[in-house]
């Protein structure tokens, strides 16, 4: 093993059994590795989980050109899955008979959707004693499922759209009673999976029929299904926010689109860009009223305070044009590419963006480690039953 005299050992996670499972690779890269090894201030350890939940770890996975090679995978296929140790903080250990491993000083979660930005990695990494970067178990737990942001956020008053939602099997079991229910809202409708993201899943209904089918389209992708009132006209603003206990917000930002219905395509590669959003795609500052702006923002602060984020997230809101009526759509525990190209624009740089995610992180984990969870009690000693010889 090299010695790295001082240097912190950092290990950005990302890949993963997601749909969102390449974003999360060019997130990682771009740019996180990227202006990690910039900086020359720490050992940068690419920690790569295959579709399969598979491990890797290998310095040359610090490139993302590793995974733009046609035989990547076969490549993969020949390293060893390293596994987790956390006997003595957070190690990566290598198989073999010299039992090489790393001990990592702080962990920048990369991944998007399922496993990765929905807690259950924060509340491995949480069980690991290290510190890491971005919105804790909580928060992100909360973001992953539509519904439950939506309750969280209109359950302290803040706007969201009438809504419907049901497992599947609730539907199953009476459908008719939430026909009956949606039939309360205001048609056309957006029938959501409410555990993804990427518009995978989603479609906008106008007819019983199209309501019909995109409710079936949705419960094949997801155990629960979020039925809502479509925004028209609509203005899409999205909003990058940081920090823990002090909160800055990035710019407004509005996604253009070109189809009615934002999807995966317009989102990551109309563009042919890496850059993980497609920067063509929108406009930054929004172009809208300084009112309106400053009604987003304090909104966006709010609910990012609400849901208890930390570190990093994004939150979306749908407005009717007209109107200028705010809703808060949803919230993003790592958006894409840490959308740093919206924190360019606000002044803030990649090394400054992703040094300053690294402090909170620490921030953090300081906060968390000077609270008092053990308490001492003499329960055991007093509890009843025979004792041992
Ligand atoms: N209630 C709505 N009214 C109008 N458009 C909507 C509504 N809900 C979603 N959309 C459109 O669909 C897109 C995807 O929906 P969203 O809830 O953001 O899911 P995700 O981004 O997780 O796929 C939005 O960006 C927006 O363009
Ligand atoms: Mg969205």
């Amino acid at each position: 093993m090299r010695y790295y005299g001082g240097m912190k050992s950092i290990a950005v996670i990302f890949g993963g059994r997601s749909a969102e499972h390449d974003v999360s690779i060019i997130t990682a890269h771009i740019p996180i590795i990227e202006t990690l090894l910039a900086t020359r201030e720490y050992n940068v350890w690419p920690v790569y989980i295959s579709k399969e939940g598979k491990w890797y770890c290998d310095q040359r996975m610090n490139e993302l050109g590793f995974f733009k090679q046609p035989d990547w995978e076969a490549q993969l296929s020949e390293m060893k899955p390293v596994s987790l140790s956390f006997t003595a903080g957070f190690e990566i250990v290598w198989p073999g008979v010299f039992g090489k491993s790393q001990k990592i000083d702080i962990v920048f979660p990369s991944m998007h959707g399922t496993f990765g930005e929905d807690g259950s990695l924060m509340g491995l990494l949480r069980m690991a004693n290290v510190p890491f970067v971005g919105c804790d178990i909580f928060a992100s737990a909360v973001a992953m499922d539509k519904v439950l942001t939506k309750e969280v956020v209109a359950a302290e008053g803040m706007p969201v759209v009438p809504y419907v939602w049901f497992t599947q099997a609730q539907w199953k079991a009476d459908a008719d009673h939430f026909r009956t229910k949606i039939k309360q809202l205001k048609a056309p409708y957006f029938v959501k999976p409410v555990h993804l993201g990427s518009s995978i899943g989603i479609a906008k209904a106008k007819t019983d029929a199209e309501l019909e089918n995109a409710i079936e389209v949705a419960l094949h992708y997801d155990d629960k299904v979020l039925v809502e009132e479509a925004v028209e006209p609509l203005l899409e603003i999205t909003l990058p926010l940081m920090g823990n206990d002090d909160v800055r917000a990035a710019q407004c930002e509005r996604p253009l689109n070109t189809s009615e219905l934002f999807d995966f395509n317009d989102k990551y590669l109309s563009s042919g860009k890496s850059s993980g959003v497609n920067n063509a795609y929108s406009e930054i500052p929004a172009k809208i009223s300084e009112e309106l702006t400053r009604q987003i923002k304090d909104l966006g602060i709010r609910v990012y305070r609400t849901l208890g984020c930390s570190g990093i997230a994004r939150v979306d809101f749908l407005v009717n044009d007209s109107t200028k009526e705010v809703f808060v759509n949803e919230v993003n525990t790592l958006p894409g590419s840490l959308y740093h190209h919206n924190w360019k624009a606000s002044g803030v740089s990649n090394r400054d963006l992703v040094l300053e995610l690294i402090r909170l992180a620490q921030e953090r984990f300081a906060s968390q480690k000077s609270r008092t969870y053990a308490f001492k009690s003499d329960i055991l000693k007093k509890v009843g039953g025979p004792k041992v010889q």
